[in-house]
C-alpha cells in the first residue's frame, strides 16, 4: 500500500473510531453495529445511500441486504465493482428503528461523520441514491423522479463537497418495489443513469 493510502485509511478509520462510541442520537440505543462504509476508499467515486437496513445492522456493512445485492448488479452492468472501483456510505451511521425515515435530527447528528468521509476522500463523482442522501447534499431540490440522472455541479450542493459533482439516482429499493423493465420505467432509467456514470468515470 502506497503511503497516501495508508494515510487516507488511517483518517477514516479515527472517523470510524468515532462512531464506535457515538451516543449523539437515540439511535445508538437500538443499534447492533455502526454501519460505517464499504467497497474501496478512493478519489473517483463514492455512492452515499440513506441509513442501514436489518442486514447492515446485524453485519456493520452497507448495502448488504437485497437493496445491496440488486446495486452491485447495477454496478456490474457496467463493470464497476465494490471492492475495486466504489467507496459506500450512508446518510446515517446506525439504523432507524423499523426502517423508518431518518428524523432531522438524527440526520444533524450523523452529519459531521459524513462530512468527515468526503473532505477525506474528495471523490470527483458523488452518487446520491434516494432522496435522502439528495436532501442532505443538495437540499430542497425536488423529487428524485425528477431530478435523477442529472450531473449537479460543486457549487449546487448545500455543503462542501470538494469539487465533486454529484448525481442524484434512485434508490435500489425503489426499484425492488417497482420492478417493472418497460422503456420509461424506473429500472429503464437506472439503466440509462449507471451508462452515463460509467461514461464520466471513464473521463477520470
Ligand atoms: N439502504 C441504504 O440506503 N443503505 C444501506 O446500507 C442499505 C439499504
Ligand atoms: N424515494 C426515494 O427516496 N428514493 C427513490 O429512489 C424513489 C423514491
Amino acid at each position: 500500500m502506497n503511503s497516501e493510502v495508508a494515510e487516507i485509511r488511517s483518517e477514516l478509520d479515527k472517523i470510524r473510531q468515532k462512531c464506535l462510541s457515538c451516543e449523539k442520537c437515540p439511535l445508538c440505543k437500538t443499534r447492533h453495529n455502526i454501519v460505517f462504509d464499504d467497497g474501496i476508499p478512493n478519489n473517483k467515486l463514492m455512492l452515499i445511500g440513506e441509513a442501514p437496513g436489518f442486514y447492515e445492522d446485524q453485519q456493520g456493512k452497507p448495502f448488504v441486504g437485497k437493496a445491496g445485492q440488486l446495486l452491485d448488479r447495477i454496478f456490474a452492468s457496467v463493470g464497476l465493482n465494490r471492492e475495486k472501483d466504489v467507496y459506500i456510505c450512508n446518510t446515517l451511521k446506525c439504523r432507524p428503528p423499523d426502517n423508518r425515515n431518518p428524523l432531522p435530527e438524527e440526520k444533524e447528528a450523523c452529519w459531521e461523520y459524513l462530512e468527515a468521509q468526503i473532505s477525506i476522500l474528495k471523490p470527483r463523482l458523488i452518487l446520491l441514491c434516494g432522496n435522502v442522501a439528495v436532501q442532505s447534499i443538495l437540499g430542497n431540490v425536488g423529487g428524485i423522479t425528477r431530478i435523477r440522472g442529472n450531473w449537479y455541479p460543486p457549487e449546487s450542493a448545500i455543503v462542501e463537497v470538494f469539487g465533486a459533482k454529484m448525481m442524484p439516482i434512485f434508490h435500489p429499493s425503489y426499484l425492488l418495489r417497482n420492478d417493472t423493465r418497460e422503456k420509461g420505467g424506473p429500472k429503464w432509467l437506472m439503466w440509462q443513469d449507471i451508462q452515463e456514470i460509467k461514461r464520466e468515470y471513464d473521463k477520470l
